[in-house]
């Protein structure tokens, strides 16, 4: 049987909102509306937050991380960041794949297949969001999508690498669109991530790997994930932004 964490993740991700002040107001709010402890909370804000905000969190269960990165350690990339500046900030994980980025960056799973192991060499623990369009949703190619994307995005990983790396499932047409995958679907399309994943690197790494799902959810629906016995939790674009809702589905967990 697949293994769910001992605690659900709630993972947020800011995307291009907030300023500092209203960073640093989010994270003390946060810890006296909510138990921290109920849930592993990550958090992925824009980079000229991670230190502040890391700062701020430290000695409770928050973690900070980034939205992005590039998969070199250093070089002549005007507006790019690396890893290592990430972690020197505070980050300790990164979303990689993020539909946003494929979708409005053209990044594609060879790219990102670079960034995963640039992440991991420099132990920073990895978020990779994957999913399918519409289209892809609609013409029963869902699985074929996460397949190209899972193998494409994490190929030449070896066993013990798994162990830092979260998978999100995100259907595209689901994410900022105000209508969740169903719970039917997510718990569907996380059985075949693990199918995807034991196929290729083993039922070890199957059982033991660590599903998010991301795609509008919000107070309303949160509960619906988080009772799903295979998913180890939930990533919240949206209602991550507003600090009593992102508070409402920690209390949920
Ligand atoms: P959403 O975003 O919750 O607004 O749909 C999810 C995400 O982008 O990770």
């Amino acid at each position: 049987m697949p293994s769910k964490t001992q605690k659900p993740i709630v993972a947020g991700n800011w995307k291009m909102y907030k300023t500092l002040p209203e960073a640093i107001s989010f994270v003390e709010k946060l810890s006296q509306l909510t138990d921290e402890n109920k849930a592993t909370i990550l958090l992925a804000v824009p980079f000229t937050m991670i230190r502040g905000v890391s700062e701020k969190v430290e000695g409770t269960p928050v973690v900070i991380g980034a939205q992005n990165m590039n998969d070199a350690s250093q070089g002549a990339f005007t507006g790019e960041i690396s890893a290592k500046m990430l972690k020197e900030a505070g980050a300790k994980f990164v979303l990689l794949g993020h539909s946003e980025r494929r979708q409005y960056f053209h990044e594609t799973d060879e790219f990102i297949n670079k960034k995963v192991k640039r992440a991991l060499e420099e132990q920073l623990m990895v978020i990779l969001c994957v999913g399918e369009t519409f289209e892809q949703h609609e013409s029963g190619q869902i699985e074929a999508a996460l397949e190209t994307e899972l193998l494409g995005s994490l190929q030449d990983l070896k066993e013990e690498d798994f162990q830092n790396i979260l998978i999100a499932y995100e259907p595209i047409w689901a994410v900022g669109s105000g209508k969740p995958a169903s719970p039917k679907d997510v718990s569907q399309e996380n059985e075949a991530i693990r199918a995807i994943i034991t196929k290729k690197w083993g039922k070890n790494v199957g059982d033991s790997l660590k599903i998010l799902y991301g795609g509008s959810v919000n107070p309303q629906n949160a509960k619906d994930f988080l009772n799903e016995p295979q998913l180890n939790g939930v990533l919240i674009g949206t209602a991550s932004l507003n600090v009593d809702d992102f508070a409402k589905i920690i209390s949920q967990t």
